[in-house]
């Protein structure tokens, strides 16, 4: 159970990170009313660094997204509906035609992924983000491009029955709680 000690928007502590997925596919439309969430994201100079390279479990790359995963991730990841890379411009062409270094590319898609995850939320679906790949196999199989760099990996599903879980995942798969505020904000100083 999660409560709020500040008064805040439901849609915040709704938002978790389930594993439990169904295995069932989701219509391309459901898939891209995240990416539209995600679109609307602020970014630096509106420069919107955000890349997501898209594998649906119809497709054959699904098995080469799958796996870039680390075993614990993979225990749960079969069940996904997409797999996705999550990549970020780090460089912005300058009007002069030179590259510019985005300092703030890796902010910015940050921001867009919580307003993939909070649609998603809204919607019913699992978004669950994931440290836990090869990046560097990973810049290879979508292979990204010069001045693009892997950030994340997201697995997108339907909810499904957390008693298919493999025993460690069952045994977390409940929301979690939060520091306080004050061990994450200072005031004019650390
Ligand atoms: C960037 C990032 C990487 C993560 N990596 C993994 C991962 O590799 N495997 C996993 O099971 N969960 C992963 N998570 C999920 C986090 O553990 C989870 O977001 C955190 O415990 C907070 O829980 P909540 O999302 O349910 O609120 C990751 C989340 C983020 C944002």
């Amino acid at each position: 159970m999660r409560t709020a000690d500040h008064a805040i928007d439901p849609l915040f502590l709704r938002r978790w990170s389930p594993r439990a997925m169904s295995g069932a596919p989701l219509p391309t439309e459901e898939l891209h009313r995240l990416f539209e969430a995600a679109r609307w994201a602020p970014s630096s100079g509106n420069s919107q660094p955000w890349r997501f390279v898209v594998s649906r479990r119809d497709q054959e790359s699904f098995a080469s997204f799958f796996g870039l995963l680390d075993t614990g991730n993979q225990a749960w990841c079969h069940q996904a509906a997409a797999l996705v890379v999550v990549c970020a411009a780090s460089v912005r062409a300058a009007k002069d035609g030179s590259l510019k270094p985005l300092g703030t590319h890796a902010f910015d898609t940050g921001a867009a992924w919580m307003s993939l995850a909070l649609q998603a939320s809204q919607m019913g679906l699992v978004a669950h983000g994931m440290a836990g790949f090869d990046k560097v196999r990973a810049a290879e199989v979508v292979r990204v491009p010069d001045g693009v760099v892997v950030i994340c990996m997201v697995a997108i599903g339907l909810p499904g029955d957390p008693a298919a879980l493999p025993n460690d995942k069952l045994a977390i798969e409940h929301p979690n709680q939060r520091d306080p505020i004050e061990q994450h904000v200072f005031d004019g100083r650390f």
